[in-house]
């Protein structure tokens, strides 16, 4: 059966640079597996007095992560860290589902790319998500991990072309579908 691959993408405004690179990845993926870009818009801010039931949009995130063999994540960096919509989508997968049933991370596959118009291509973004994931007990791919600089420079005619960049999307692409065969 064909493997699942989620992505999560940290931004929400419409041209964000890391929805373009996860469009590109779905592409180089291409039939190798399912792909979806999670729809997490919906998901209000978390606040402890409405966790219980979950409100509709997490529910439907959590069994799209339940049901993925793998989740991938582009990772924009906001001062040198990961996005706030991020941590808030993630704070949410973070706790139990319920009393019987634990959080949704745990032990989940996981990728990380990230493009930025700076010079650390969303590297030291990476690393603080990489620690949360980690307390999060995911089981992350470290290598290769995707980090595109200088982003404006990418875009011709309101299209991400990732020119020279594209051999490492497809490496990291390659590298993903065999972790999560393992
Ligand atoms: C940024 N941006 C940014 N870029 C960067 O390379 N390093 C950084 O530390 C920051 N910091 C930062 C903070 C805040 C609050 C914003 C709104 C933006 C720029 C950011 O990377 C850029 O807007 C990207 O285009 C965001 O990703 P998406 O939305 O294109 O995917």
């Amino acid at each position: 059966m064909a493997k699942k691959i989620l992505a999560v993408v940290g931004s929400l405004r419409e041209g964000s640079f890391n929805r373009m690179l996860a469009m590109k990845a779905k592409e180089l993926v291409g039939d190798e597996a399912e792909f979806e870009i999670l729809d997490y818009s919906g998901v209000p801010l978390l606040n402890q007095d409405i966790e219980f039931p979950a409100p509709e949009a997490v529910a439907t995130a959590r069994e799209k992560i339940k049901e993925a063999d793998g989740i991938w994540i582009f990772c924009p960096e906001y001062n040198h860290f990961f996005s706030g919509v991020l941590k808030n989508f993630l704070d949410w997968m973070s706790r139990p589902v319920s009393n019987t049933e634990g959080q949704v991370m745990n032990g989940k596959k996981i990728a990380i790319s990230g493009i930025s118009p700076g010079m650390s291509g969303t590297a030291l973004a990476q690393d603080h998500l990489v620690t949360l994931l980690a307390f999060l007990n995911a089981d992350i791919m470290n290598m290769p991990r995707l980090t595109i600089p200088h982003a404006m420079g990418l875009i011709k005619d309101g299209k991400l072309e990732l020119g020279e960049s594209e051999k490492y999307l497809l490496r990291q692409k390659d590298a993903f579908l065999k972790f999560i065969e393992e």
